[in-house]
């Protein structure tokens, strides 16, 4: 436990996508993470300017937003559409605005953006996807399998 009066550890903060990557209500940036241990996916919009994101998971029924790979938007551009039953959701804040996700709301993956691009904050339920083992591209065998 931290001493009181101890800084604080700053958030992981972790890379996702040049500032470039997100047009004004154009496609989404779609990423992998893990939500409650499960393999799961996210993804980002810019809406009014700010870079948005959300796991990718209707209120519904737990199914992947997107009605074609990282096309989250209605052909208006106003909502975000689930392909499914057609839930629509306030892209600024992920809230429910028709359809059958009732008073529902998206997950919301908190993001920031800066000179460098866009970052997004792992939380308690949603961590980054487990890195994938090292192999040697070469040999395609794992370092440990490649030893003498
Ligand atoms: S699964 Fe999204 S509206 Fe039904």
């Amino acid at each position: 436990m931290p001493e009181a009066g101890a800084p604080r550890p700053a958030a992981l903060r972790l890379a996702l996508c040049p500032s470039e990557a997100l047009v004004e209500r154009g496609r989404g940036w779609v990423w992998d993470v893990q939500h409650f241990g499960q393999p799961a996916r996210a993804f980002a919009l810019r809406i009014d300017g700010r870079a948005v994101g959300y796991l990718n998971r209707c209120v519904h029924v737990p199914t992947e937003l997107d009605w074609q790979p990282g096309e989250f938007l209605d052909t208006e551009r106003r909502t975000i559409l689930c392909s499914l039953h057609g839930a629509a959701y306030d892209p600024a804040h992920g809230q429910c605005v028709g359809g059958p996700c009732g008073r529902g709301r998206l997950t919301v993956i908190a993001l920031d953006e800066d000179a460098q691009g866009v970052h997004w904050y792992p939380s308690r339920d949603t961590q980054p996807p487990p890195a994938a083992p090292l192999t040697d591209p070469h040999t395609t065998r794992t370092p440990d399998e490649s030893q003498p």
